[in-house]
């Protein structure tokens, strides 16, 4: 059952809450985060939806203490969810990983994310679900917690700037390694994300719009919150998911989206050389969609312009997007 919290907050007319911005060294605006809405966000806590301000969780929880759990990023666009099944069952194999029991069912919690997205009123944005392991003491263990804790955000979000999307975007290589599935596995996409946030601050210091990180074997893995493809000679080639790549849900849809149009599209260990030589290159995520690169490590990739392959992805995207997900409204 879901209910407002007791204030009541809800459509309480604010000031749109300035954005946040990242900027190079270079004052160059690389990355920008903003939440568009004219009024208090209804947020979703363990079946109870609390305005902004009284959107807070425990200090002695674990998601806090010790980035103990999981979460999604999860996009809907003119009304329906985006893949919203895939995202769910990410969601659990995450949570079976690291032996977290989700306190509800896949229905249930599809029901509170439509539902934290009608209360917000919106068509188009994106959803931050995150499950952490809930109230513990101070110390890791968590047997020691008792209940975990799901929190929905509904909101908007514009990581790039549309400019960006037609000029494409530079990548560096960072020092930061992704972790190796014998550390904390990438394939688990859990709320401890410092490994990445450590490999952004490089990309911003070094006056890049993303950091490409590569496993310890040196192949290319992913980029901090993307994966990454690479086109040659009219195929498309892409870290597998034992190089350290998230099994991205975009990154699946890369896949369906080239059997559709012919295209050849193969799972293959990469390296930065092959970045280097590559004719075009492109990045996919939830969050930052289908975004062309055009330079990495200095080097102009192709021609510097996104490629057609890349401009075809990003059409037949746009139109999924728009057109298939699961209804919110009806
Ligand atoms: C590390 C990492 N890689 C790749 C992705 C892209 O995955 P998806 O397309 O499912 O959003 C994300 C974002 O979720 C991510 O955090």
């Amino acid at each position: 059952m879901l209910t407002k919290d007791a204030e009541g907050t809800a459509g309480a007319l604010v000031d749109s809450p300035a954005p946040l911005e990242t900027t190079t060294p270079a004052g160059k605006l690389s990355r920008k985060i903003t939440a568009v809405h004219s009024k208090q966000l209804q947020i979703y806590i363990d079946g109870k939806f609390y305005s902004e301000a009284d959107a807070k969780i425990s200090v002695f929880d674990h998601g806090l203490l010790y980035g103990d759990g999981i979460f999604e990023g999860i996009r809907f666009y003119n009304g329906r969810v985006f893949r919203l099944e895939e995202h769910l069952e990410r969601l659990w194999d995450s949570a079976r990983s690291i032996c977290l029991e989700i306190p509800m069912s896949m229905n249930e919690m599809t029901e509170a994310l439509l539902e934290t997205i009608r209360q917000n009123e919106l068509r188009d944005g994106y959803i931050r679900l995150l499950v952490t392991r809930g109230i513990g003491n101070l110390g890791l263990n968590p047997a020691q917690c008792k209940r975990p804790s799901v929190i929905i955000i509904a909101s908007t979000i514009a990581l790039y700037s549309p400019e960006i999307y037609q000029k494409g975007l530079t990548v560096v290589t960072c020092a930061t390694r992704r972790t190796s599935p014998g550390a904390l596995n990438p394939a688990v996409k859990s709320l401890n994300y410092l490994n990445n946030v450590m490999a952004r601050i490089e990309a911003n210091l070094a006056g890049a719009d993303e950091a490409l990180m590569l496993n310890d074997a040196g192949h290319v893995a992913e980029c901090t919150a993307d994966n990454i493809f690479v086109v040659k000679r009219g195929q498309i080639f892409t870290p597998p998911i034992a190089a350290g790549a998230l099994r991205g849900i975009t990154r699946l849809v890369v896949f369906e989206m080239a059997a559709e149009l012919g295209i050849k599209i193969t799972e293959a260990d990469i390296t930065r050389h092959d970045v280097f030589i590559a004719d075009e290159c492109f990045l996919t995520g939830t969050a930052a969609e289908i975004i062309p690169v055009v330079k990495a490590d200095g080097r102009l990739i192709g021609n510097g312009k996104p490629g057609p392959i890349s401009a075809r992805m990003i059409a037949r995207f746009r139109q999924l997007t728009r057109e298939t997900g699961r209804p919110i409204y009806n």
